[in-house]
């Protein structure tokens, strides 16, 4: 499982990077917001909710739920145990909102600005708080 998490965190990033890149573009250059836009925001909204999900079941079946007291003296026991989670729920939940409210908005530049307003805060977060020397093993 954390496996796939790890594989699973490339696509997220890569989707989430080329949604937020596509959604500035649009806003820019004041493009329609077209099927293709739209494919691209939810492929990354169904991509991250499925990272959550796997991110849940390496947390528990790890058993960093059970330590979380004991992890907080120590930064990397506390980035896995707690702000790692954390962070990423943010994000994630971050991701779910700009989603819904764009889709209330009626103007093109409106919905590419909602979604790259908070798929960008999320991207931000997602990059804090990524395990950086556990992906890489440095
Ligand atoms: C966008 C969401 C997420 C991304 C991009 C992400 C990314 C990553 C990456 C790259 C690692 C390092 C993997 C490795 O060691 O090879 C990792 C580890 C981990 N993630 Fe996530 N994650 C996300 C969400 C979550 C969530 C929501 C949880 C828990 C509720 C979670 C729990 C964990 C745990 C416990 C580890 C450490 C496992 C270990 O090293 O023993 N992740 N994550």
């Amino acid at each position: 499982m954390l496996q796939i998490h790890s594989y699973w965190a490339y696509l997220v990033l890569l989707v989430l990077i080329l949604a937020v890149g596509n959604s500035l573009l649009g806003l820019v250059k004041k493009k329609s917001f077209t099927d293709k836009d739209l494919r691209l925001a939810l492929f990354t909204l169904i991509l991250s909710h499925f990272q959550l999900l796997i991110g849940f079941v390496v947390y528990f079946n790890q058993g960093w739920h059970k330590n979380i007291g004991a992890m907080m003296s120590d930064s990397a026991g506390r980035l896995l145990a707690l702000e790692h989670p954390l962070t990423m729920i943010i994000a994630i939940a971050l991701i779910t909102i700009g989603w819904s409210k764009h889709k209330k908005k009626t103007e093109d530049a409106a919905k590419f600005k909602t979604i790259f307003t908070f798929y960008a805060i999320a991207l931000f977060l997602i990059l804090l708080r990524i395990p950086w020397s556990n992906w890489f093993d440095f």
